[in-house]
């Protein structure tokens, strides 16, 4: 565990920088390459432990993946592992491991860290059942999930209660291996990364806004372009909106639309957005943004909003508290099923730094004073609020301690140099 101790910086900055790969975007080539027979080029593959974590994952399954080169039999052609996999820290790679193997025949067990293994996983059993998947989860809904042996996979069309762009990916790669088309519906806001590519390459359509339907079929190897991570630059962003004459831009992100809720709260704080597109990548728009200081104001944030922005709401916490008034963040229930709870865990932070918050069952309150002070933050391993805490830093003049801070490598090493860069 390293605690790191960080300080403030009283001046304004102005700066250009390039941030890693998309990390829902890079577990998503690597999957869908290591689900092609054949060759697949992967050019700006995030650096988190995350990725890594993907990445071993999908070795242990019998896939060749060498740097940027990842070469496979095809789903048909893995193997089952004799160990279990172990997805460390990363729900994104147990939960759309779970749906493809689900559907591919093989048997395996799907492991984690203390964190992952805290998650719930009982939400994948329904929609992946109806496709005749067999999988069991812990009597209380956590991993090891146990991946059986499934018989003949029958197209199905679910609806799911949660946004959940995870869940969804589960059962559209899982119903490919379908005998017949399978549908799925959520409430809206979740990014729709998959669907894009699914689209792309005549495997799916959307039926409504958020209805899509699958077509059974094999994805092609293929070369993908991982475009920049928006919530990797949040934390830039959200730097250049509460220093005074402050700018930054960040070339080449992904704005998929179910990326963008920081950017558009920003705005209605007050904060200068201007994202330009610049091209496309898999069917989900790339582009450059700027974002610029000015006096900034509480909001209201729920609906569709929350889902488009939940990996960014710990942030929300802290830019809210440089505002003037109060922010409200409701119907974010699910930030507890995260890396940690995170409602509890933004709580905490926001306290620890002498800022006032009251906490919510689905959201939290934070009062914004303009001003928050040091103090020590526990960051219960989680990465997002590591960071967060660290942007909180740069506006206080006394030391910050961020507890366990090495855990910001799961989506960004090298995040706490690159902070500190923004004003040399
Ligand atoms: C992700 C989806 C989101 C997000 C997570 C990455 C993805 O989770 O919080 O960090 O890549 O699909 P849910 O869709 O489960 O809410």
């Amino acid at each position: 565990m390293i605690d790191l101790s960080l300080k403030g910086h009283g001046g304004s900055f102005r700066a250009t920088v390039v941030v890693p790969g998309d990390k829902s975007l890079s577990h998503r080539a690597l999957v869908f390459s290591a689900m092609a027979e054949g060759d697949s080029l992967i050019t700006g593959l995030g650096t988190g432990h995350d990725i890594k974590s993907t990445a071993s994952a999908l070795r242990s399954l019998g896939v060749d993946i060498d740097g940027d080169k990842v070469r496979s039999p095809g789903v048909r052609g893995w193997t089952g592992p004799a160990d279990p996999i172990d997805c460390g820290n990363s729900g994104t790679t147990m939960r759309l491991l779970a749906g493809i193997l689900s559907t591919s025949g093989l048997t395996a067990t799907l492991i984690g860290d203390s964190s992952l293994m805290a998650r719930p996983m009982r939400r994948l059993v329904p929609p992946l059942s109806a496709l005749g998947a067999r999988l069991e989860v812990s009597p209380e809904g956590r991993p090891p999930l146990r991946i059986l042996e499934s018989g003949t996979v029958h197209g199905a069309s679910v609806t799911i209660p949660i946004a959940s762009a995870q869940v969804r990916t589960a059962f559209e790669l899982a119903a490919l291996a379908g005998d017949s088309p399978s549908m799925i519906d959520s409430p809206g806001g979740f990014r729709d990364h998959t669907e894009r590519w699914l689209t792309a390459i005549g495997l799916g359509e959307w039926k409504t806004a958020t209805a899509f339907s699958v077509s059974p079929g094999s994805i092609p190897p293929a070369r993908y372009e991982v475009p920049g991570d928006p919530s990797s630059a949040a934390y830039l962003w959200a730097c250049a909106a509460i220093h005074p004459s402050s700018s930054v831009t960040t070339p080449t992100i992904s704005l998929n639309p179910g990326r963008l809720g920081f950017l558009e709260i920003l705005e209605r704080m007050g904060a200068r957005v201007d994202a330009v597109v610049t091209g496309e990548t898999g069917g989900d728009p790339v582009g450059d943004v700027t974002v610029s200081s000015a006096d900034l104001n509480g909001i209201s944030i729920e609906g569709d909003l929350v889902a488009a922005a939940l990996d960014e709401l710990p942030l929300v916490a802290v830019v809210a508290a440089y505002a003037d008034g109060i922010t409200s963040v409701r119907g974010a229930g699910e930030l507890r099923a995260k890396e940690s709870d995170r409602i509890s865990s933004v709580v905490g932070m926001i306290l620890a730094l002498g800022g006032g918050v009251a906490e919510h069952p689905d959201g939290f309150d934070v009062i914004g004073t303009g001003f928050l002070e040091a103090g020590t933050v526990e960051t219960n391993n989680d990465h997002r609020i590591a960071m967060s805490a660290a942007v909180a830093a740069t506006r206080i003049d006394t030391p910050v301690i961020v507890r366990n801070a090495q855990i910001a490598s799961v989506s960004w090493p090298g995040f706490y140099e690159t902070l500190e860069r923004l004003w040399s």
